[in-house]
């Protein structure tokens, strides 16, 4: 695997595969877990060579959020990508992200989707997101880019980025890797304490316990969220959101919906969790 820092060799390098060479990329901001290693399977399965992004990206962080004491495990993360046979790793520096600072940074803002959910509680986190992201399509330029459901808001906001910019990368999405307990897998879990830890699959139960009652016919959304909020709070979560929404636009459901999905997120101690599922019937 080669380690590179410089969008100048990463073209190079990128090069030497040839110009038919199937390019996939998996961007993540390090800290890697069995979700992130999924991402990097499909793509080594799919693609001819892979390149794997780890950039904690400051632009995406609030004023208030984790930005300094999110989890850097570089050398570990080098070798289970080496053990995975990935090609490039591609680590930059902020000074090269952002050569002029981030208050200077031309940014792409991918409108309305953007702006609910996790939009709404993180203001400009998307607009970082999506910014990073279009630099490092540029950079890498791949045919492929892998995103977990995890992130489900995320992933359908970068294949809109994708549709309205024209970028030519299909975008695949990976199903959520959970704990043996159904907890999303996530850097920020390890911000969990002992009985903390124990607590945090509720969140994903309570989603279950939303989708269930929508598949057996309740249509009254919101009063299943304000239920769901309440359950939440009394098990010692501060619940930010519970929403079932339309998958593919994230607006509220409406005829024209094809499929729901439920998202949920919540503090619990100092980690901000989130989580969606799919409902079955709309
Ligand atoms: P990060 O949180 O490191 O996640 C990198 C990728 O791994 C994302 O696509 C995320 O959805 C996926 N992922 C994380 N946990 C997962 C899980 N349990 N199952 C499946 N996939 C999972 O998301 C980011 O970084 C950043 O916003 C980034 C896209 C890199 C831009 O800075």
């Amino acid at each position: 695997m080669k380690v590179v820092e410089s969008p100048h060799e990463l073209r190079e390098t990128l090069k030497r595969y040839g110009p038919n060479a199937k390019i996939g990329m998996v961007p993540t901001m390090g800290n890697l877990h069995q979700g992130h290693l999924e991402l990097v399977r499909r793509a080594k399965n799919d693609c001819d060579v892979v390149v794997t992004t780890i950039f904690v990206n400051p632009l995406q962080f609030g004023t208030n959020e984790d930005l300094d004491s999110y989890p850097q495990t570089f050398d570990a993360d080098h070798n289970v990508l080496e053990t995975l046979e990935v090609e490039i790793l591609f680590c930059p520096a902020a000074e090269t992200m952002y050569p002029q600072g981030q208050n200077l940074q031309t940014k792409t803002i991918v409108p309305d989707i953007g702006n609910t959910l996790c939009g709404e509680s993180r203001p400009g986190h998307f607009d970082g997101v999506t910014t990073v992201v279009t630099k490092l399509f540029n950079l890498v330029q791949p045919d492929k880019a892998y995103f977990g459901e995890k992130d489900w808001q995320q992933l359908a906001i970068i294949r809109k980025l994708v549709l309205d910019l024209n970028f030519p990368i299909d975008t695949v999405g990976v199903p959520t890797v959970r704990a043996h307990d159904n907890l999303a897998l996530s850097s920020r879990n390890q911000y969990l304490s002992e009985t903390e830890r124990r607590l945090a699959p509720q969140l994903y139960q309570q989603l279950c316990s939303v989708r269930d009652s929508v598949q057996t016919g309740n249509t009254d959304y919101s009063s299943e969220e304000t239920k769901t909020m309440n359950t939440l709070s009394t098990l010692g979560f501060r619940p930010d959101y519970v929403a079932v929404r339309d998958a593919d636009t994230l607006n509220h459901p409406n005829d024209k919906s094809n499929t729901l999905r439920v998202f949920g997120a919540a503090y619990l101690g100092r980690a901000r969790l989130i989580d969606n599922i799919p409902i079955g019937c709309a």
